[in-house]
């Protein structure tokens, strides 16, 4: 079992989307999936389970034991797609990963699944937390959606700063560049300068797109919205390059 996280400091960079295009894609690509909720806005659950209302079970049940990680998982409409719903209770979840003895709790949930389940796909809230450490240690590698503009550039510098500190793995973190506008100058300018700016990065560029927009309405991966469409295109390349770092 391998676990991805998409991650950032930044909010509204594009990590839902990613989580969920990509979670999708691992599924038709035969790797049974699970895709973790961890953001209490709880947005990927939304888009899996389209309008009909998701309940999540109380983070509190697992906190204490009472109920098994496997239970809280939900079958999507996908096959080889399940998904752990986001709960508001996750509201709480950092308090609770501070009152630990710096085990990594995210890592040992996961640990029973790894019979069943090839690929997690960590969806996180933007933040630096307790959450986001662990979440940074629990998953083998992290994506970083980067919006070529220098404020979300400097977000992915701050990352790489909280990585050093942690004693991370630098090697883990991957960025790219996600919702992408060339008829911006400095998008053009930032994208130009991608092997200066983002050496290690991935390659893929996700572009904006209103069909990524649409995702949300729909409750659709893009891949089902719109197979011929540039952006259904950029997911599936960005699937392949995750997919050989596994
Ligand atoms: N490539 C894209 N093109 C156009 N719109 C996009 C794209 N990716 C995401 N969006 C839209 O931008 C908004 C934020 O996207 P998303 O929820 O994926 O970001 P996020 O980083 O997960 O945000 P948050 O930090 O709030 O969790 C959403 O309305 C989404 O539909
Ligand atoms: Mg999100």
């Amino acid at each position: 079992m391998r676990t991805i996280a998409f991650y950032s400091l930044k909010g509204g960079v594009g990590k839902t989307a990613a989580a969920v295009n990509i979670a999708y894609l691992a599924s038709q690509a035969g790797y049974p999936t699970l895709l973790w909720d961890l953001d209490p806005q709880g947005a990927s659950s939304w888009y899996l389970a389209g309008a009909d209302e998701v309940k999540g079970h109380k983070l509190s049940h697992l906190l204490k034991g009472k109920t098994p990680i496997a239970d809280f998982i939900h079958q999507s409409e996908y096959e080889n797609l399940d998904f752990i719903p986001s709960h508001t209770s996750f509201r709480n979840l950092d308090v609770k990963l501070d009152q630990e003895d710096g085990s990594n709790l995210i890592k040992q949930w996961l640990a029973p699944l790894s019979e069943e389940t090839s690929l997690v796909v960590l969806d996180c809230p933007p933040s630096l937390s307790r959450l986001s450490e662990q979440v940074l240690k629990a998953a083998d590698e992290v994506f970083v959606p980067v919006i070529p503009t220098w404020l979300s550039l400097n977000s992915w510098k701050q990352l790489q700063e909280f990585a050093r500190d942690k004693k991370l793995k630098p090697s883990k973190l991957h960025p790219f560049y996600s919702m992408a506008d060339r008829r911006k100058g400095l998008h053009r300018e930032l994208i130009n300068a991608q092997d200066e700016i983002l050496p290690k990065g991935l390659k893929t560029i996700i572009p904006n797109a209103s069909v990524v927009e649409k995702m949300g309405e729909e409750g659709t991966p893009v891949e089902l919205l719109a197979p011929g469409s540039v952006a259904a295109d950029a997911y599936r390349r960005l699937w392949k390059e995750i997919n050989r770092l596994l």
